[in-house]
């Protein structure tokens, strides 16, 4: 029998270093007015000594630690990517060695791009068993180390950050209701690999991604919600990709969805690829806004052309959540 999934608790880490629009603006031809008009970003974090095994390590233990579970019962440690420290060993293995993981846990990394992390709690449903029944999955991006900085129209866009979660299978939580499909395409958004001459930087057509951006997470959205029989009133929040904010108002708008149940942090951090999702996740943890019961729809689009949604319900006792609060 399949499992359903629940929200445990949330983790994050953020680099110190915040890079304005005005600070860019000493390297590239913008101006805050133009990257806040068209984007709503004001600043975004950049890693300076810091590497992604940082960010993801202590955003892992700030979610471990709130779960308060023992490592033995972890079925999976999942990483969602695009820009490891290395190819191989994963990332999800050198976090296994520094958090001191067993060896009976799966650990590997998932490239969906932006829309990483519902892939990833979708391949956690399937992986976790009543023997290991706790998953943790963590979103974790270093893009400042992928931006080709003479090329204003992306290099403004995006930041580095870590989101984790660590989750609960249980034959009664609720299902998924995953969502996620790819378009194979590899022409408006891309980020060459090592069989490429040259740096590896993220290039982008704007356009066609915004396109695709406001005519897939609505549809995806509601694939998510017609599988789960629930209508967008009845769930408590929505947390799409942040990438643009003009993407998520034009959304909200399109489905005339309240402002109190969108969530939007894009301004502080830009787009953080996969990590965008659960840095929301954790901040809303924080805000003391994802009690038990809570339910989120998630969804997330990205290179490939890859998207992907799901409804995830935030678990425990008031009583337990009191005490990681
Ligand atoms: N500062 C100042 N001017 C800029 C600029 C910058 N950082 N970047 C581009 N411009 C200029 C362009 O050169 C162009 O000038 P021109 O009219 O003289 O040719 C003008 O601004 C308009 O460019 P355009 O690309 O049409 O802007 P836009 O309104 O489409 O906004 C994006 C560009 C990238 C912000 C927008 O297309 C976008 O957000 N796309 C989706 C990106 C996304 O979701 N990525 C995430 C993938 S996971």
């Amino acid at each position: 029998m399949q499992m359903g999934l629940r929200l445990t608790a949330t983790g994050s880490c953020l680099p110190p270093k915040v890079v304005t629009n005005d600070d860019l603006a000493q390297i590239v031809d913008t101006s805050d007015e133009w990257i806040v008009k068209r984007t709503g970003i004001r600043t975004r974090h950049y890693c300076e000594t810091e590497t992604h095994l940082d960010l993801a390590a202590a955003a892992a233990r700030q979610a471990l630690e709130r779960a308060g579970i023992d490592p033995a019962r972890l079925g999976a440690c999942l990483v969602t990517t695009v820009a490891a420290d290395q190819v191989t060993p994963s990332c999800a293995c050198m976090l296994q060695k520094v958090l001191g993981l067993p060896e009976d846990t799966v650990c590997f990394d998932l490239n969906a791009a932006c829309a990483g992390f519902p892939y990833g709690l979708r391949v956690l449903q399937g992986l976790l068993t009543a023997e290991k029944p706790y998953g943790l999955l963590v979103s974790c991006e270093v893009l400042s180390r992928l931006m080709d900085f003479t090329d204003r129209s992306t290099c403004v866009l995006f930041g580095d950050g870590a989101g984790a979660v660590v989750v609960e299978a249980a034959p009664d939580a609720p299902d998924l209701c995953a969502r996620l499909g790819s378009r194979g395409d590899n022409q408006v958004l891309y980020i060459d690999g090592a069989g490429q001459p040259g740096p590896s930087h993220i290039h982008m057509e704007g356009q066609p991604v915004f396109k695709f951006a406001v005519d897939i997470m609505p549809k995806c959205g509601q694939a998510v919600l017609d599988a789960a029989g629930l209508t967008w009133d009845q769930v408590d929040l929505v947390v799409m990709h942040q990438a643009n904010e003009r993407i998520i108002d034009h959304i909200a708008r399109k489905l005339s969805l309240p402002p109190e149940k969108i969530y939007k942090n894009v301004s502080r951090y830009g787009n953080m690829s996969s990590a965008c999702i659960p840095v929301a996740l954790n901040e809303l943890y924080e805000a003391g806004r994802l009690t038990p019961g809570t339910k989120v729809l998630c969804v997330g689009f990205g290179g490939g052309l890859t998207w992907g949604g799901c409804l995830i319900e935030m678990g425990g006792t008031h009583e337990s959540y009191e005490e990681t609060q």
